[in-house]
């Protein structure tokens, strides 16, 4: 069949074709010729794959246990006041604003917080990742902001080729806690409702993104008390401001990933 009569046996199609009828010209062209054929041989395959880009993982919890943190943040770590902004991107003014040292070993408290996030990254790696490393959290600091503070666009350094970083919401201003509960924000009107939340970046986006086709490259997270987001050390994220009365209390750690030599020797290979 040359193309002329396959163009004809289309526009025929065109012209006689309803909803009710299945689509079965070369079907039954073939079938003419090819008498050996069944009809699985017609059959086709059809499946969505899709290509994701970040993974992460949050964990909410209980109270119980951000009350002891923020206990011994209140009796350790800010009687402590050892200074971690020298480190840190954060763009906090007001006097009551800090970025302060986590200890992770001098205290029962940190011992056993830095045992239950490595706990939490040793898990992330070997089951989402399927990479069986171990997780070494290495340093830990607490950042109290208050009205006009925020952290602009950044990301962690670790000291191994790849880590993981993690964001813990221990006190939320109600400024922040009283926003709608909104699924996607609006910030139309100037209706404020992503103050103070944590916003992820992970590409270039455009507002057109949606139209054409491609994938969300961005996220804002609601802060929320007992809420722990664990990622990649590389994906950026930035705090946007708040305005109001009230301290927005968050905990950050990095961890180092250290590869068994066959995990080491796997990437190798690649
Ligand atoms: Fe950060």
């Amino acid at each position: 069949m040359g193309l002329s009569d396959l163009s004809k046996q289309l526009d025929e199609r065109k012209q006689t074709s309803t909803k009710s009828q299945p689509y079965a010209m070369g079907r039954q062209t073939v079938r003419k010729a090819r008498t050996d054929l069944t009809s699985k041989d017609f059959e086709a395959s059809i499946k969505l794959k899709t290509m994701p880009a970040l993974k992460w993982l949050e964990v909410q919890f209980p109270k119980v246990f951000i009350e002891e943190i923020n206990q011994y943040i209140d009796d350790v770590v800010i009687p402590n006041d050892k200074d971690y902004s020298n480190k840190l991107v954060g763009q906090l003014s007001s006097d009551k604003s800090a970025q302060l040292n986590f200890p992770l070993k001098e205290h029962e408290t940190g011992v056993q917080f830095k045992k239950v996030l490595e706990n939490i990254g040793k898990s992330f790696i070997q089951k989402p990742y399927n990479r069986m490393s171990s997780v070494e959290c290495f340093e830990c600091w607490t950042v109290h902001s208050y009205e006009g503070d925020y952290n602009p666009l950044h990301d962690h350094g670790v000291q191994t080729q790849s880590g993981l970083s993690c964001i813990l919401y221990l006190k939320v201003p109600d400024s922040i806690k009283n926003k709608p509960k909104i699924e996607v924000p609006n910030l139309n009107h100037a209706s404020g409702e992503i103050d103070g939340w944590t916003q992820f970046q992970w590409g270039a986006n455009t507002m057109k993104d949606i139209y054409q086709l491609r994938e969300q490259t961005q996220h804002v997270v609601r802060p929320v008390e007992g809420k722990l987001l664990m990622f990649p050390n590389w994906l950026s994220h930035m705090v946007w401001p708040f305005r109001g009365e009230g301290e927005r209390r968050t905990l950050s750690a990095n961890f180092n990933i250290h590869d068994s030599p066959e995990v080491t020797k796997q990437f190798a290979e690649r």
